[in-house]
């Protein structure tokens, strides 16, 4: 590996704290590409936290993503809400499911009108676990 590489890598190992060395990091990161990869899979079982922002004057947007919530009871574990300011809420939301179908329905909710800004994080209970 380039020293600089390397040296880069050690500060990033550092960063994490003392409780990992540096070849527990490089598993850690080798273990997140393989989670990354599964989670990729047709029919895998993933846990998705997808968390949005929206300002709840707008349009009808909390109605509709409390409907899509109930129509689809399956998909969605949790929810907790958040009051930012006088206008703008953040939610966190958690869905469970075979990972086209936790993607999609992030996707739907990404893409409901007056849903400002958010995103998806995927994982899956690693394989060698
Ligand atoms: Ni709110």
């Amino acid at each position: 590996m380039p020293e600089g590489l390397l040296m880069q890598f050690d500060e990033f190992v550092a960063r994490r704290g003392v409780a990992k060395n540096r070849s527990e990091v490089v598993r850690d990161l080798v273990r997140d590409a393989l989670v990354q990869s599964q989670c990729d899979e047709p029919g895998t079982e993933v846990m998705g936290t997808l968390t949005i922002v929206y300002n709840h004057h707008a349009t009808d947007v909390q109605e509709t993503l409390h409907n899509i919530q109930h129509a689809n009871l399956g998909l969605f574990v949790s929810s907790t809400h958040v009051h930012v300011d006088e206008e703008n809420c953040l939610e966190s939301i958690i869905l469970r499911g075979e990972a086209i179908d936790v993607r999609l329905m992030a996707d739907r909710i990404l893409g409901t009108k007056g849903v400002q800004h958010g995103g998806l994080f995927v994982t899956a209970v690693p394989i060698d676990a």
